[in-house]
């Protein structure tokens, strides 16, 4: 069930000109801007690769659903959707801040004065979907877990990653990342 090297770009390529739920950019706008934000703060290429990918869920839904919008009043838990197409692909590392970075938001509300406040209008309507900030409990619990600090970084450059005419790297500079840290021999071929 694993995804190739050439299967994941085929489908950012194919999927990736939807728009990105209520946000002013594409799905591959979207991965392509989280992805130089994780590049330009000097994040290992594990962590890019996680930020490129991190939604690539919703993608593999509108696949499977053939439909070219994702359906926001519900929540797809794309962030668990996509983790068995990318587990024979690649390492922890990229795998578990994608795992986390909805969490990583949820944390974020509960510890950071004014986060939530400055979520754009369909982050805040999916947070809610997604359970609502963490107790403080919950937030303690988290950032205890292995690459919950990347999360919460990767959610960051998510965050910002919705400028509308943005211009910037496209996938063949992200590829070579994504051949680096590989772990299927084949793939990155
Ligand atoms: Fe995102």
């Amino acid at each position: 069930m694993s995804l190739s090297l050439p299967d994941i770009s085929a489908l950012l390529l194919r999927r990736g000109n939807a728009q990105y739920g209520d946000e002013a950019v594409s799905q591959l706008q979207h991965a392509l801007q989280s992805a130089t934000l994780a590049e330009q703060a000097e994040e290992s290429p594990e962590t890019i690769v996680a930020a490129l990918l991190h939604d690539l869920g919703h993608l593999i839904v509108a696949e499977r659903d053939g439909v070219d919008e994702p359906d926001n009043r519900r929540d797809e838990l794309h962030q668990f959707v996509v983790l068995p197409f990318l587990r024979g692909t690649f390492p922890e590392a990229v795998l578990a801040p994608i795992r986390l970075h909805v969490d990583a938001k949820r944390f974020l509300c509960a510890t950071e004065a004014g986060y939530e406040a400055g979520l754009s209008p369909a982050s805040k309507a999916s947070l809610a979907l997604q359970g609502g900030a963490f107790s403080a409990e919950e937030a303690a619990r988290f950032i205890t877990q292995a690459h919950a600090a990347e999360a919460v970084r990767l959610r960051r450059y998510d965050d910002q990653a919705k400028v509308p005419g943005w211009q910037g790297p496209d996938l063949t500079h992200f590829e070579p990342y994504m051949a680096r840290v590989t772990t299927t021999a084949m793939a990155s071929q």
